[in-house]
């Protein structure tokens, strides 16, 4: 594992198009069917892993419209699907979104060390708590739980997890045959846990991983979501649009995890999501950038999905130059709130009409990561060494731009001696510079017997 500072790089690929990209699969190098094609799948990663980048990141929801981005309407299961990419890479960290508000610890602890195990230590788990409030119908309930249950459940549900993945030691398994004991069944453990939000008795019949835990990642803004990252959170999923914010929510989060929570900070790496549009120059990558825009953003698609934060209230429904509706934040309460109140602000502060206010997230600012492979190599290097963030989630949106990232770009930054020439580590933990936590259990019988092996 490197001692210096090194750049973390994660790769998000988006299908047919996610968010703000619903003409993405027009692209012919994308198949039509990409976001259910395990082939493609493979392509991405064996790619991102050819740019020797630390992870892949398989975002994930439960909830459609028939508006939907395309990726949204027709997608794969991420845990499902990192275990097919586990088989066809080698070192690539393999991390999926999956919530804590509609599954159950033992089940998803399962899941996820069993993926731990098939990838040789390479898992992550994004944690969530589900913004698409309308995920609650398609599990049972009249509607989704208010914020404090929604990271109640989440605190208790990833110490849970974290306990079951230790519910063998490391050597619990003897496999001898010339004595026939195949396992020690003292260093088997029941968990009994009795809590506010699960009960669950344990032990978990699966034994750890070489990187001891799938590594935890959270992506929450809010104050709870904060939290919930400081104190478990080992990589943290955010967007910042500029360098200032950037920074402001790296202090914070570093800050949070060192003072409320003990933690070292350097174990919690940050990466923000990006788009990067690499071009032969600055003003080539521009003019892409700028033809990208403009067939991805219609009005229309942009209207609908500024209802998202808001539980995909529908917006269609409002004169479009009368002043924003402001009562509709209600209806993001158990949504993407954070979201909600942030756009309902801004347009209150602006005295924006909601076609202003939807047109404001549709002309976004000159992206940052936009130039020829030495302009983005440089605007990567600058956010990095101003502490605005440990490393970047980049989006693949057009596989040949993705391409030139690897191609092009990475090389650079290799030269600049801020990212990995080649993987020292075959975990996820030591691409990330975390540490492999010790079992519960044998750590709390090595500090009980400390005389033990001397
Ligand atoms: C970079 C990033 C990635 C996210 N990925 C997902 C995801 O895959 N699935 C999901 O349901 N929510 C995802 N979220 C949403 C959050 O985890 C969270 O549920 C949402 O932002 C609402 O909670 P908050 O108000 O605490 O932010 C993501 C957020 C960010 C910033």
């Amino acid at each position: 594992m490197s001692t210096t500072r090194q750049m973390h790089l994660g790769a998000v690929p988006y299908g047919t198009g996610g968010p703000g990209s619903h003409t993405l699969w027009l692209d012919p190098d994308i198949p039509v069917d990409a976001s259910v094609n395990v082939e493609w799948f493979i392509e991405m990663a064996q790619l991102a892993e050819r740019g020797k980048f630390d992870l892949l990141f398989i975002v994930d929801s439960q909830f459609i419209t028939p508006h939907s981005p395309p990726h949204y309407l027709n997608r794969l299961e991420p845990l499902t699907l990192l275990s097919a990419l586990a088989t066809h890479t080698r070192n690539i960290g393999l991390v999926g979104t999956a919530t804590t508000s509609f599954n159950s610890p033992f089940n998803l602890a399962r899941r996820l060390g069993s993926l731990d195990l098939i990838s040789g230590g390479r898992a992550g788990w994004n944690v969530v708590t589900t913004g698409d409030a309308g995920t609650a119908a398609n599990y049972g309930l009249d509607e989704h739980y208010d914020y404090d249950t929604r990271y109640g459940r989440a605190q208790e549900f990833v110490e849970l997890a974290r306990a079951l993945w230790d519910s063998y030691e490391d050597d619990a398994f003897v496999r001898d045959r010339a004595t026939g004991q195949f396992l020690d069944v003292d260093k088997q453990h029941v968990l009994d846990h009795d809590g506010e939000f699960f009960r669950v008795r344990g032990p978990l019949n699966l034994v750890r991983s070489p990187q001891g835990h799938p590594v935890i990642f959270q992506a929450g803004d809010s104050e709870q979501g904060r939290d919930l990252g400081a104190s478990v959170g080992e990589g943290i999923f955010t967007f910042a649009p500029d360098i200032p914010s950037g920074r402001a929510f790296y202090d914070d989060l570093k800050t949070r995890a060192r003072d409320r929570f003990g933690r070292n900070p350097d174990h919690v790496v940050i990466m923000p999501g990006i788009q990067v549009v690499v071009g032969d120059t600055d003003e080539e990558a521009r003019e892409i950038e700028a033809h990208n825009h403009e067939r991805d953003h219609s009005f229309a698609a942009a209207l609908r999905e500024f209802g998202r934060p808001f539980g995909w209230h529908d917006f269609t429904q409002y004169d479009l130059d009368a002043p924003f509706p402001a009562e509709t934040l209600r209806h993001g309460e158990r949504s993407f709130y954070t979201r909600a109140k942030e756009l309902t602000q801004r347009a209150q502060d602006n005295g924006w009409t909601l076609r202003q206010a939807v047109e404001a997230t549709r002309v976004r600012r000159k992206g940052e990561f936009v130039g020829s492979p030495r302009t983005v190599a440089d605007k990567l290097v600058e956010w990095w060494e101003a502490r605005a963030c440990d490393g970047f989630n980049i989006g693949i949106d057009h596989p040949a731009n993705f391409r030139r990232v690897v191609d092009e770009v990475v090389p650079l930054l290799q030269e600049r001696g801020v990212f990995r020439e080649d993987y020292d580590s075959t975990l996820l933990r030591g691409h990330l510079g975390l540490p492999v936590p010790k079992n519960r259990y044998t750590a709390a019988s090595a500090v009980l017997s400390p005389v033990v092996g001397g």
